[in-house]
C-alpha cells in the first residue's frame, strides 16, 4: 500500500485539532497504520524549535528559517520513513502555514519561502526537482472574528494566538491564495458549522479523494 500524506490547516481557533484524531480512527478502522504529528514539531529537535518559535520574539526571517529547519528534520526523521512504509501521515499544519503566517501574517517575502520550500522538501529520488507535498490539505476556513471569539479565554495565548484579528485576516487571505495556486491539493472545509457537520465534511473530502471507503 502506498503512503498517504494529509495536512490540516487554518487560522488559530478554526477548530482543526479535534478532527485529526477522528480521521486517524477512521483510517485505523480500515487497517491502516497512522502517524499523527504536527508542525512545527514532530521530532525532539523540531519540538525544541517549536518552543522557540512560539515563545521568543524574533524577526520574520528568523521565524521562517526555524520552521523550515524543523520541517527538514521532521521530514527526514519521521514523515519520509513513514510514507516509505506505506503509512498514513496526518500532520497538524505544514508548509501552507509558513506561507500563511510568515508570508501573509508577517509579510515575509513569498519568493524566498518558495525557494526554501524547494530546498527543504526536495525528493532525493526526483532529478526533475519534484518536492514532497501533502496529497491532500484540509483547510479549515473560518472568519477571523469568529475564530477570535472561540479563542478568547480558552487558554493562555502563545505569540501567534495573541495577535490582533487583522493579522489573522492576512493569514486567512494567504491560505486562500495557496488554495487558488494549487486547487487540486486543497479541500476547503467550512469551519463555521457545528462540530458534527465539520466532522462530516472532513470525512466526505477524504472519501471524495478515494482515500477512505
Ligand atoms: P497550532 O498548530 O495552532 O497548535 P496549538 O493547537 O497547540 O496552538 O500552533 C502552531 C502555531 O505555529 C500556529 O499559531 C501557527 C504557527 N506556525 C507558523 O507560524 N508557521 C509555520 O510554518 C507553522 C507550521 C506554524
Amino acid at each position: 500500500m502506498s503512503g498517504l500524506f494529509i495536512s490540516f490547516e487554518g487560522i488559530d481557533g478554526a477548530g482543526k485539532s479535534t478532527h485529526i484524531e477522528a480521521l486517524a480512527q477512521a483510517f485505523r478502522a480500515q487497517g491502516r497504520t497512522v502517524l499523527l504529528t504536527r508542525e512545527p514539531g514532530g521530532t525532539p529537535l523540531a519540538e525544541v524549535l517549536r518552543t522557540l518559535v512560539l515563545n521568543e520574539p524574533m524577526d520574520a526571517m528568523t521565524e521562517a528559517l526555524l520552521v523550515f529547519a524543523a520541517r527538514r528534520d521532521h521530514l527526514q526523521q519521521m514523515i519520509e520513513p513513514a510514507l516509505g512504509r506505506g503509512e498514513v501521515v496526518l500532520c497538524d499544519r505544514f508548509t501552507d502555514a509558513t506561507f500563511a503566517y510568515q508570508g501573509g501574517g508577517r509579510g515575509f517575502d513569498l519568493n524566498v519561502l518558495s525557494t526554501l520550500e524547494q530546498w527543504v522538501q526536495a525528493l532525493d529520488s526526483s532529478p526533475e526537482g519534484r518536492i514532497r507535498q501533502p496529497d491532500l490539505t484540509l483547510w479549515f476556513d473560518l472568519d477571523p472574528a469568529l475564530a477570535a471569539e472561540r479563542l478568547a479565554g480558552a487558554r493562555v495565548p502563545d505569540k501567534f494566538e495573541s495577535q490582533p484579528v487583522e493579522f489573522f485576516s492576512r493569514v486567512a487571505k494567504a491560505y486562500g491564495q495557496r488554495m487558488d495556486e494549487q486547487p487540486a491539493r486543497f479541500a476547503r472545509i467550512e469551519a463555521a458549522q457545528s462540530r458534527e457537520a465539520v466532522g462530516q465534511a472532513v470525512m466526505l473530502a477524504v472519501q471524495h479523494k478515494g482515500y477512505l471507503a
